[in-house]
């Protein structure tokens, strides 16, 4: 029996970079998820017949939400859904099957790196037929649906098990529930060599911060590629994470940075996020930027057998260094620049222009799936690992060598004033056209702008995406406000130095970006606008 729900619209049903996340209170409220779901499933045509994946990273109201949309799902005329045991899918799994099963399209709920609990976040991201995040034009076509939504329509039936594989009936539609880890963990096992890992000998210490990537790293790691028990620490996905912050960055996974530079750390460091796309890379001694871990998975990829015959193109996120780009251009190959947020590089993966992309954010992916994946990162770096026999350090300065080196950091004002945010950017707008030519201590501006990206595959056009100011011999900052943020608004000032092959390579990060730090300050009045002096979270 199908039951139609009568509801009155929320007014702040508007997707972010990457879906809609809020409070939990928030989404507890009536109807709420439920609301967002039916402008969902409005929006997507050809429902008929269709399967549809659902799964998420296991945090609070994970299995609630999941209920709910299965029952939905059936009233809204689906086919099949397919969900992950226990509601657990990581978001590069859920993009494998979409992808894999010819889904319409995927529910993945998950507020990423977002800490979970009653009091913490939650999310609902749509992702289309090619497996990654659904494009702006659809996300603002759900948004406004959320607006003048009436009704929801809902299965009058008890929630599905999902705790047991296999498939069931809910009004007409099939259930399948299936083992979340498989066909993703084979997926990694055809994209690189597991045996010359294993034989490699490694020693690692992941860190799945209690989130969802815990049983994938235990059957690929442990399982698979034979790395000692225990090697996956927080392995148990948990509805609060343990009451911890599932963000891989070096104030988050501190203690795996603090293994890594401990003399008896393994060869191997890294951690992944609440739902499985990002990760931290630290070698021996030595933390790899995201940055600097794009540029040099990009220029070692080859030696991964996915990757065999080379790439065809890179991608980065405009705020991301521009260490990349010379690999590419080593390569003979397209190096793009798109906004912030994986969804900008659906186009360019679908269309075989690019083959590698990264995110400062701690992203890196393929054109294997159509979201970031942290493991397949992981994994690449084992991979070139084990085919060099080099260790992190080595492969870095050796690339620096070659390339020259990006110094960079990320400095993240966070939970400051929207108005003074607003004000800052609105003012640092106005002042574009008077930057080029001023100087700031020893450096001068070249160019100012505020990013638009025109999309080489549909010509759609994105502007607004983040400030930036070049100066002279390659320097630069970048001053955007985070779309991902629940409470407040949080200032990303992105910082990067180019030094050449003959420059300085081995120098202190902190010290080699000061005076773009004071220019920073200077350009945007970040203490004036935010009463601000030092930045929260430096990654
Ligand atoms: C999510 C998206 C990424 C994006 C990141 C940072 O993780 O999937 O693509 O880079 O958010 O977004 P923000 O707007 O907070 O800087
Ligand atoms: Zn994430």
């Amino acid at each position: 029996m199908i039951e139609t729900v009568a509801t009155t619209p929320y007014s702040d049903q508007k997707p972010g970079t990457s879906g809609l996340r809020k409070k939990v209170r928030v989404f507890q409220q009536p109807h709420y998820a439920e609301n967002f779901i039916q402008s969902v499933f409005d929006v997507v045509e050809g429902k008929a017949g269709a399967t549809l994946v659902i799964g998420g990273d296991g945090r609070f109201l994970n299995r609630e939400v999941i209920g709910k949309a299965i029952r939905m799902a059936a009233a809204n005329g689906f086919a099949r859904v397919v969900v992950g045991q226990g509601g657990i899918l990581s978001t590069p799994a859920a993009s494998n099957l979409v992808r894999r099963r010819g889904a319409i399209g995927g529910l993945i709920l998950s507020a990423s790196h977002n800490p979970g609990g009653p009091d913490e976040d939650f999310g609902i991201k749509y992702n289309i037929a090619n497996g990654g995040p659904a494009p702006e034009a659809i996300t603002d076509a759900i948004f406004r649906r959320t607006t003048t939504l009436d009704n929801y329509r809902i299965a009058a039936a008890p929630d599905v098990d999902i705790d047991t594989l296999g498939t069931s009936e809910v009004a007409g539609m099939t259930v399948e529930v299936i083992d979340p880890v498989a066909d993703y963990a084979d997926l990694m096992e055809r994209l690189f060599d597991f045996p010359a890992i294993r034989a490699a000998g490694l020693s690692m210490a992941f860190d799945a911060m209690s989130a969802v990537t815990g049983p994938y790293a235990v059957e690929i790691f442990e399982r698979r590629l034979g790395f000692a028990p225990g090697t996956v620490r927080n392995a148990v996905p948990l509805e609060d994470f343990g009451g911890h912050h599932p963000d891989p960055n070096l104030v988050h996974a501190r203690a795996l940075y603090d293994a890594m530079m401990a003399p008896d750390a393994p060869d191997f460091g890294a951690a992944s996020d609440g739902d499985g796309d990002r990760n931290l890379i630290i070698g021996r001694g030595i933390f790899i930027t995201p940055s600097d871990s794009l540029a040099m998975l990009a220029a070692n990829a080859q030696l991964a057998p996915g990757y065999a015959v080379g790439l065809r193109g890179i991608a980065r996120s405009m705020p991301t260094s521009a260490a990349a780009d010379r690999v590419a251009a080593a390569l003979g190959i397209p190096a793009f620049e798109t906004p912030t947020g994986w969804k900008f590089f659906g186009n360019l993966l679908d269309a075989g222009m690019a083959t590698i992309c990264g995110e400062e954010s701690a992203g890196t992916g393929s054109d294997h799936v159509r979201e970031k994946d942290g493991l397949w990162a992981v994994l690449l770096w084992l991979n070139i690992l084990a085919a060099t026999g080099r260790s992190v350090a080595e492969i870095a300065r050796e690339h620096w060598t070659r390339f020259g080196r990006n110094y960079y950091a990320r400095h993240d004002y966070e939970g400051v004033d929207s108005a003074a945010a607003d004000a800052l950017m609105r003012d640092l707008r106005a002042a574009l056209d008077t930057l080029p030519g001023r100087g700031f201590g020893a450096l001068t501006v070249v160019e100012a702008d505020d990013f638009a990206y025109r999309d080489p595959t549909d010509a759609s056009v994105s502007a607004h995406q983040g400030v930036r100011v070049l100066f002279e011999g390659g320097s630069r900052v970048v001053f955007r406000l985070s779309g991902t943020g629940t409470s407040g608004a949080t200032l990303r000032v992105y910082l990067e130095r180019y030094e050449p092959p003959v420059g300085d390579l081995a120098a202190e990060t902190g010290a080699m970006l000061a005076d773009l730090v004071a220019a920073a300050d200077a350009i945007a009045g970040i203490t004036r606008h935010t009463g601000r002096t030092a930045p929260d979270v430096i990654t």
